[in-house]
């Protein structure tokens, strides 16, 4: 089992990975607090993996939800939902939720326990490759709103996350590409060596072999942490976890959520970030191409789709949070491992950037 540290006072957590972990009693009766537990999952994760955390918990109150599965669900609907089985059965303030699922359960189950008596202690288990390398770190939890997606949150920590590398091999291959794609991003963002890596052990990392799986997850681990205890709250730092995320999501909203998975519009997102950071003149043309190729390698998505122009990326990007006075702001590579904080950018180079990437680079 390795084990990785988010430094955050005294807010700090572990992070455990290895294999079979959620076979292990212990480790995650240490991350509870008091008697009572519920354990928050989904209808697709909760007949896979509910058993094994429901046995672990045998001296414990423990009740479980069972929510819908999909995005659609990440509202203050189900979050009101959960508030309400937690008054029903009197939880107290001493009391801790389990995210038992990917991302969505993750989010919505943090922000449940950010809000429930002004905060309960909760613990991430998080089952997708996406959840165990992203969202299951980092603090950010929260639901969409019908007028936009993840509006309504906190930033609020858990008192652990434990990754058990198993439960991907029930995951369908294409959510462990998407996973594969921000795992791509940490390479390219932070760390040159970690791409390399990632460019010479692929084929293990989607054989699932334990130790490429265990070392890939562990790395994008270390660096999320490491940037997020530099920067908490987004102020400066943490932005470039957003590299490839400004066009990615211009693609999912612009083709309707659903037909694109966050990660394969990340996918896309990142080729276009990494030819802006070349026709910056930061980054050489054969970088672009190895980005393009890793990716492609994957079986990720990594040409545009040809029913946006270029006119709905600009509007599309232009309500990013990251812009400011009106500029659209976009994180770019100044080399392979290093990604510069959100520059604005001319709309125009944009443009040209859009068309003759679709024109040139992809095929
Ligand atoms: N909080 C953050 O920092 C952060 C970061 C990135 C993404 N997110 C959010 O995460 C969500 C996406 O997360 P996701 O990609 O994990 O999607 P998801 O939670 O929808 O999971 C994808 C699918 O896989 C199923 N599944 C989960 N684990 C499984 C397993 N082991 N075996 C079989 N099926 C399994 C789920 O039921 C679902 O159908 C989005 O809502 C996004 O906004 C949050």
């Amino acid at each position: 089992m390795n084990k990785v540290s988010v430094e955050l006072g005294d807010r700090r957590y572990p992070i455990y990975i290895g294999d079979k972990l959620l076979a292990q009693n212990d480790l995650l009766v240490s991350l509870l607090n008091g008697r009572q537990v519920m354990v928050v999952t989904n209808t697709t994760v909760g007949p896979l993996y509910l058993d094994k955390i429901v046995t672990q918990l045998k001296d414990f109150d423990t009740l479980v939800i069972e929510l819908e599965d999909g995005e659609q669900y990440k509202t203050l609907d189900t979050v009101n939902s959960i508030f309400g089985s937690l008054l029903e059965h009197r939880f107290s303030r001493n009391s801790t939720l389990i995210a038992l699922g990917g991302g969505v359960v993750g989010d919505i189950t943090g922000f449940a326990a950010a809000c429930y008596q002004r905060g309960i202690h909760f613990v991430q288990i998080p089952t997708t490759l996406l959840a165990q390398v992203d969202s299951s770190v980092g603090g950010k939890t929260g639901v969409n709103h019908p007028l936009g997606k993840n509006m309504i949150g906190a930033f609020y920590q858990p008192q652990g996350v434990i990754a058990d590398t198993s439960v991907l091999t029930t995951l369908p291959g294409r959510e462990v590409n998407a996973g594969v794609a921000e795992i791509i991003k940490y390479g390219l963002i932070y760390d040159p060596g970690f791409f390399e890596w990632l460019e010479v052990n692929l084929g293990s990392l989607k054989r699932y072999d334990e130790q490429a799986l265990n070392h890939a997850i562990q790395r994008s681990c270390e660096i999320k942490a490491e940037i997020v205890s530099a920067d908490e709250k987004e102020a400066g730092l943490r932005a470039i976890l957003n590299f490839g995320h400004t066009f990615g999501h211009a693609i999912e909203a612009g083709c309707g959520y659903g037909r694109y998975l966050h990660g394969e519009a990340v996918s896309i997102g990142m080729c276009l970030a990494s030819e802006l950071s070349y026709r910056l003149g930061l980054i050489s043309l054969q970088d672009v191409t190895r980005c393009i190729h890793l990716l492609k390698r994957c079986g990720l998505p990594v040409t545009i789709p040809e029913q946006l122009s270029t006119d709905d990326y600009l509007r599309l990007m232009a309500v990013d949070k990251k812009n400011m006075n009106g500029e659209i702001r976009v994180i770019v590579l100044n080399s392979i491992g290093r990604a510069c904080l959100p520059q604005p950018i001319d709309p125009a180079l944009l443009g040209k950037t859009i068309d003759e990437y679709a024109a040139c680079r992809a095929s």
